[in-house]
């Protein structure tokens, strides 16, 4: 069975949304680009048990990201916003230190894919990867550029996490 064929209903994603926003947080702008994450990825099998909206603040990042990992439990953080060029823009550097293990390739799919939408794909720094049995990933801010990357990325994440979770070994699909 490949992964594409998998029961999208085995097995339940314990996903943290996390909009990282200083307006967002406080209370200036409407996040919209967590809603936009947490229906795609409903749709896979996930759900989503944490909601939050912080600042761009490395630490407060960094607390998040541990205390959702390590504490919550959660199998997928996305992360939405703070991946560009703006001065406060922290999210993948705060990201990477409290990675154990770097997956390059999820963000390399994002940018290259969507990049045939618009080739200010490239502007997003986003990084992501595994700390303990989690797998985070950042996600740039927008709702629509938030929406091209994960489609982008979507069909794989399942079987990622399986494989993280020990649900699935490496050898015991034939694709
Ligand atoms: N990626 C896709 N697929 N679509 C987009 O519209 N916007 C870009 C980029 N990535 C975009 C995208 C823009 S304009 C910026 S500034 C960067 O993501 C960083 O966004 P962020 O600072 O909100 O994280």
């Amino acid at each position: 069975m490949g992964f594409m064929s998998e029961n999208k209903n085995d097995f339940i994603i314990k996903t943290a949304v996390l909009t990282i926003s200083d307006k967002g947080s406080r209370g200036e702008r409407k996040d919209l680009s967590g809603p936009v994450l947490e229906k795609m990825i409903t749709e896979v099998g996930g759900q989503v048990i944490e909601r939050e909206i912080i600042a761009d603040e490395k630490k407060e990042i960094q607390e998040s990201l541990i205390f959702l990992s390590d504490k919550k439990e959660i199998d997928l953080i996305l992360t939405t916003g703070g991946t560009g060029f703006a001065e406060r823009d922290i999210t993948p550097e705060a990201t990477i230190e409290v990675l154990e293990k770097e997956v390059p390739g999820l963000p390399e799919k994002m940018r290259a894919a969507t990049s045939k939408i618009t080739p200010l794909a490239a502007l997003s720094r986003a990084r992501a990867g595994i700390r303990s049995n989690t797998l985070i990933i950042n996600f740039p801010g927008s709702p629509k550029a938030v929406e091209e990357c994960l489609e982008s990325i979507i069909e794989i994440i399942p079987h990622g996490v399986k494989i993280l979770k020990g649900v699935v070994t490496e050898h015991n699909h034939n694709h």
